[in-house]
């Protein structure tokens, strides 16, 4: 049996009616940018996340980078995250000429340790971005308490975890500033790049509408130095159509990974991820820990299931990062599950056959490795 690593072709069936009546209105008007119809998405997915305002951009990067320069983040200043994300999340700082300064991860959630927060905030810090990873909120709680207490931003990395929840909040509007990618893997994916940035906050919002459409303010009047990063209006139709049933996938996806759970929880040398009580995971991506896991992923491989690595390396041992001086060791729990890490097929229409049979290839391969016990 072959199963993908995620295969969407039975989501966009069950909604293709209703995505190519929308386009075909997009295409006959021809407001690409800007329509009526990313207006509508807007108003939609603010409602989602219960926050004021949601402001279409071109990517989850485009999103970090402008929550960050609406909060005036630029050279001099730092930012906290963890290390272990996609490097994205990195780069936005990066971009706006701050620092990026990396914390170490939980070992149960993957998410930054807020144990570590307090070490590393300096009067330069300005904000922190915790990110949601897989879809399971950060420690929300203890994150917000310590950022109140030195006045520094929260802007959350929610690019992978829409419609997830903690203490019964939506994430995006758990800190200041909340953003989110619709690159088309994502549980509420667009069909090519999109982001959205989230806000409660007048100012952030009025900030980040200029600042996504060259600064301006009226047809021809630029008030800021702003950019080009819009949703289109035929993503924002895309989006639309699949936010209505995004609470539906995220529940299968859950019951997906109930099941992937209920088959591998006894089986020697796999770690499942684990759920806190006060939060609900969208399960964006479903991965387990593995010993000698790069033996493990070439023999999933050998038996035809999509597999992959969600991430080998922390942005702190990264090249692109070499000039900031880290170097292995420094953020040890990052790095183990980084070597141990697997992502197993996720998507919300995969069937139970698929995962048996996932789980049955990855019982054998790991039998059959000396190194698991
Ligand atoms: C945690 C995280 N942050 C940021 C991004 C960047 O989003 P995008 O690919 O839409 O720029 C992604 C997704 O790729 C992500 O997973």
């Amino acid at each position: 049996m072959n199963i993908p690593f995620i295969d969407f072709s039975k989501q966009y069936e069950s909604i293709k009616d209703r995505i190519d009546v929308g386009l075909k209105s997009v295409f006959e008007k021809g407001n690409f940018i800007l329509g009526e119809e990313e207006k509508t998405f807007e108003t939609q997915f603010a409602n989602y996340c219960d926050a004021k305002y949601a402001i279409g951009v071109n990517s989850g990067t485009d999103a970090l980078y402008l929550a960050l320069g609406a909060l005036d983040i630029s050279v001099g200043d730092e930012v906290i995250l963890p290390t272990f994300t996609f490097i994205a999340t990195a780069l936005c700082i990066s971009y706006t000429g701050a620092k990026p300064i990396f914390v170490d991860m939980e070992d149960e959630t993957y998410n930054i340790n807020p144990q570590k927060l307090e070490e590393v905030i300096t009067e330069k810090t300005k904000a922190i971005i915790p990110v949601h990873l897989y879809g399971q909120p950060a420690n929300m709680d203890d994150i917000l308490s310590i950022a109140r207490k030195h006045n520094i931003a929260i802007v959350e990395d929610a690019c992978q975890a829409h419609g997830a929840t903690y203490n019964g909040k939506k994430t995006g509007s758990l800190g200041d500033i909340g953003c989110f990618s619709f690159y088309p893997t994502k549980s509420l994916g667009a069909f090519g790049d999109g982001g959205i940035v989230v806000t409660n906050d007048d100012e952030i919002n009025e900030k980040i509408q200029m600042l996504r459409d060259y600064g301006r303010k009226g047809r021809y009047k630029h008030k800021i130095k702003g950019y080009n990063s819009r949703l289109d209006t035929v993503q924002a139709v895309v989006l639309s159509a699949k936010l209505e049933y995004l609470n539906e996938w995220n529940k299968m996806r859950n019951a997906h990974a109930a099941y992937y759970c209920e088959l591998l929880k006894d089986v020697p040398g796999i770690g499942i991820p684990t759920v806190k009580e006060d939060r609900t995971h969208v399960f964006q991506t479903f991965a387990v820990r593995v010993p000698d896991r790069d033996e493990i992923l070439e023999g999933m491989k050998n038996k035809g299931v999509g597999v992959l690595i969600h991430y080998p390396i922390p942005i702190h041992l990264q090249d692109a990062y070499a000039d900031l001086g880290q170097k292995k060791g420094d953020f040890p729990v990052s790095e183990q599950v980084a070597d141990e890490i697997l992502s197993l097929p996720m998507f919300p229409h995969m069937n139970k056959d698929q995962i048996e049979y996932v789980c049955a290839s990855l019982k054998e391969v790991c039998a059959s490795n000396p190194k698991v016990s």
